[in-house]
């Protein structure tokens, strides 16, 4: 079992110090950042794009953890890995070649991520267990920070961690959405090994506490 990682959702930061709120993510020994990308098509919501990553990765060396929330994310894999992202993760639910956008974030150098919405079948990701670094299991519906975890996930989240133990594979599995330390730790102990937090880590009274809380799950 993979050791637990926090990936802190910069969407929670302050949009006109983004720096300075990864800054915080880095100061507290944490490794990864977590950068949502939204379209206002694939989710009802804009976020930012690959020319503020490129100009946070001038002031951060955390690893860039790259949600794609969009329509068409074939399009956008270059852009993002020239701008500095460590690991892309795209959604299954759009159309479009899914397989070979995951090669391609890879011959980029990157760590290659599958996405699923609440409403998407654990069996529509199965295809492409061997062909990804990690699997992120929305426990929201994506767009928006803030919102309730979706306990309804849980028995998904069990069945991609049997089929990651009976295939031996080594992906991580990450959640997103309504992650606190009480959720977490649901997941946790369910296989989930790596935890987006939004709103519950920008808003810790203690931030250091959370993330060492978090270390331990
Ligand atoms: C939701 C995003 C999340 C979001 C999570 O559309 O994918 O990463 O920032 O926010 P919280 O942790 O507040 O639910
Ligand atoms: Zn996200």
């Amino acid at each position: 079992m993979h050791a637990p990682i926090l990936a802190p959702s910069l969407l929670a930061g302050d949009h006109a110090n983004l720096a300075s709120s990864a800054a915080i993510v880095e100061q507290l020994g944490i490794a990864w950042l977590h950068l949502d990308i939204m379209d206002g098509h694939f989710v009802p919501n804009l976020s930012f794009g690959p020319q503020t990553v490129a100009a946070l990765r001038k002031h951060s060396k955390l690893f860039f953890d790259v949600h794609l929330m969009l329509d068409e994310p074939h399009r956008y894999i270059e852009p993002f890995a020239k701008a500095g992202a460590n690991q892309i993760s795209i959604h299954i639910e759009p159309s479009y070649a899914h397989a070979e956008t995951l090669a391609r974030i890879h011959s980029l150098g990157c760590k290659a991520g599958i996405v699923l919405n609440p409403g998407t079948p654990a069996s529509a990701i199965e295809p492409f267990l061997d062909k990804v670094d990690l699997v992120l299991v929305m426990t929201v519906q994506p767009g928006f920070g803030g919102q309730s975890f979706r306990r309804d996930m849980l028995p998904k989240i069990a069945q991609i961690d049997a089929w990651r133990k009976e295939r031996n594979l080594a992906f991580r599995l990450e959640v997103d959405g309504g992650i606190d330390l009480a959720t977490a730790a649901e997941c946790r102990s369910l296989g989930t090994d790596t935890f987006v937090a939004g709103t519950s880590f920008f808003a810790a009274k203690d931030r250091r506490a959370f993330a060492a809380a978090m270390a331990k799950l």
